[in-house]
């Protein structure tokens, strides 16, 4: 046993039985403290947190299971294991009942109480970790569904975790696909709301005489075709989260209604006179320039700052160029799983063509991308630069000297030199499928030079 803290509390009316197990467990480098009542027990557990109890359950006075309740009462994590004099399992049973973890009978050998206390730590330790590893599970899983690691989401995801507990209303804005919409469900999911409701609707979808309808909800005969009561979105997020996608296309006269549910947290379905009372927390998102719509007067701009309460940016692909490879292995595991295919990588070169393209739709737009390069590859095991949609094909690679730049502190030139070989080298490989001959060609040296640099370089990796 390599924990030096375990403090026990060894409860028996017994003197001479209670100093003979203390010593022993001494021996076996417990740090025991002896009590010889409940009273004098309970008066012990007062003032510290032992980490084992061990306890006869027939006291004069308070007995052994009210001892158990009260230490693992005041500390749930407490190890509570009971003595019975009598071998009625019975009083045993009972005092698990009342927390105890386990119980030795008496007459006991010392070596028994022994096992049963190794096991209850043991058992507690696994215990502990095991809410460890959840706990790092959900902390790495906190954003589920968006991946991403550059410094940029990084700082995104930690102003969701700090926006996600309040009730402020937020405005996301983003380019096409970027992922408004995975930031505002992450949002949702890690809010104490997350019980009820995520209501999305998406103001730019639907005609805006029907909008209105979708938003409040009407009653039987409000207007034409409204045939019975309807519950609109708003209701139906009561208590949770109301998602407004694309606000910015909502015309000012529901701009206004809009404002009116955000002030008041009420509003009247269509048809109808009186006021229904709704506790919603609104996300609103854009990708379109809301401070320029107010400005230009398309925009109320007090509905404006109603939203805007809490800006989150999503930013576009492009500036987070890092992020690439993780989503494309996210969404190869995606479609290969959908399509019980096995391309399992991705060439580097096609990885270059991912990382160069400007992905002007951005996360959806490289989703879509690796879908199709998925499905093209078929059985084959790796993605290639053919596997991809034409336009990211000719996208330019950045030019070698762009990473030529001599850092501030310098560099080592012969590293720098071999990296840069290496790279064209495998680049030259890629183009030719492996064709060592053609490979030379390329790079303009002779075959032989080129097998032994492809040696050198596997060596010195
Ligand atoms: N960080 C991310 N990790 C994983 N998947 C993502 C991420 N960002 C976006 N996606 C995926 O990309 C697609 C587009 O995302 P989303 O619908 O949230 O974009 P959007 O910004 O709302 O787009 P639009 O403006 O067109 O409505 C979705 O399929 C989403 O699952
Ligand atoms: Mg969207």
């Amino acid at each position: 046993m390599s924990d030096p803290e375990k403090h026990l509390l060894l409860v028996e009316d017994e003197a001479p039985l209670r100093e003979a197990v203390a010593e022993q467990l001494t021996d076996h480098g417990y740090q025991v403290e002896q009590a010889g009542s409940g009273e004098e027990a309970i008066e012990r557990l007062a003032d510290f947190a032992f980490d084992i109890i061990v306890t006869d359950l027939r006291l004069p006075g308070i007995d052994g299971s009210a001892v158990v309740e009260t230490a693992v009462e005041r500390y749930p994590h407490i190890i509570a294991i009971v003595v019975t004099g009598y071998g009625t399992v019975k009083d045993a049973v009972d005092a698990i009942k009342h927390g105890a973890w386990d119980f030795v009978s008496k007459p006991f050998q010392i070596d028994e109480l022994l096992h049963v206390l190794d096991s209850a730590l043991e058992q507690r330790r696994l215990k502990s970790e095991n809410a460890y590893l959840r706990a790092q599970l959900e902390e790495r899983y906190r954003f589920e569904g968006i991946v991403g690691k550059s410094r940029a989401m990084a700082r995104l995801f930690q102003l969701l975790e700090t926006v996600a507990s309040t009730n402020s209303t937020i405005l996301i804005t983003g380019e096409t696909g970027a992922g408004k919409e995975v930031v505002a469900r992450a949002i949702h999911h890690n809010s104490p709301r997350r019980m009820h409701r995520f209501v999305a609707l998406n103001c730019s979808a639907i005609p805006e005489t029907l909008l209105e309808a979708e938003l409040f909800g009407h009653v039987r005969g409000a207007f034409t075709g409204a045939v019975g009561n309807r519950q609109g979105r708003l209701e139906q997020a009561h208590k949770g989260t109301l998602f407004l996608d694309e606000v910015g296309t909502m015309s000012t006269a529901l701009q206004m209604k809009l404002l009116r549910v955000l002030q008041e947290r009420e509003f009247e379905r269509i048809g109808d006179s009186h006021s229904v009372k709704v506790d919603v927390r609104v996300i609103a998102a854009t990708n379109s320039d809301l401070a320029r719509m107010v400005a230009e007067g398309q925009f109320r701009e007090d509905l404006f700052y109603r939203l805007n309460v809490i800006p989150v940016q999503v930013p576009p692909l492009r500036d987070r160029k890092e992020d690439i490879p993780l989503l494309v292995a996210h969404f190869v595991d995606k479609f290969r799983a959908d399509a019980g295919t096995s391309p399992v990588t991705v060439s580097q070169s096609a990885m270059r063509r991912l990382m160069s393209f400007r992905w002007p739709g951005n996360v959806r737009q490289l989703e879509n991308a690796i879908e199709r390069a998925v499905a093209f590859a078929g059985n084959r095991s790796q993605l290639d630069e053919s596997d991809l949609p034409s336009d990211v094909q000719q996208a330019e690679e950045p030019a070698l000297s762009a990473s030529l730049a001599l850092p501030e502190e310098g560099l080592d030139l012969d590293q720098f030199i071999a990296r840069i070989e290496r790279d064209l080298i495998q680049r030259s490989l890629e183009r030719t499928n492996g064709n060592k001959g053609k490979a030379a060609k390329l790079l303009n040296v002779k075959r032989t030079t080129l097998v032994e640099k492809i040696k050198r370089l596997e060596k010195e990796s």
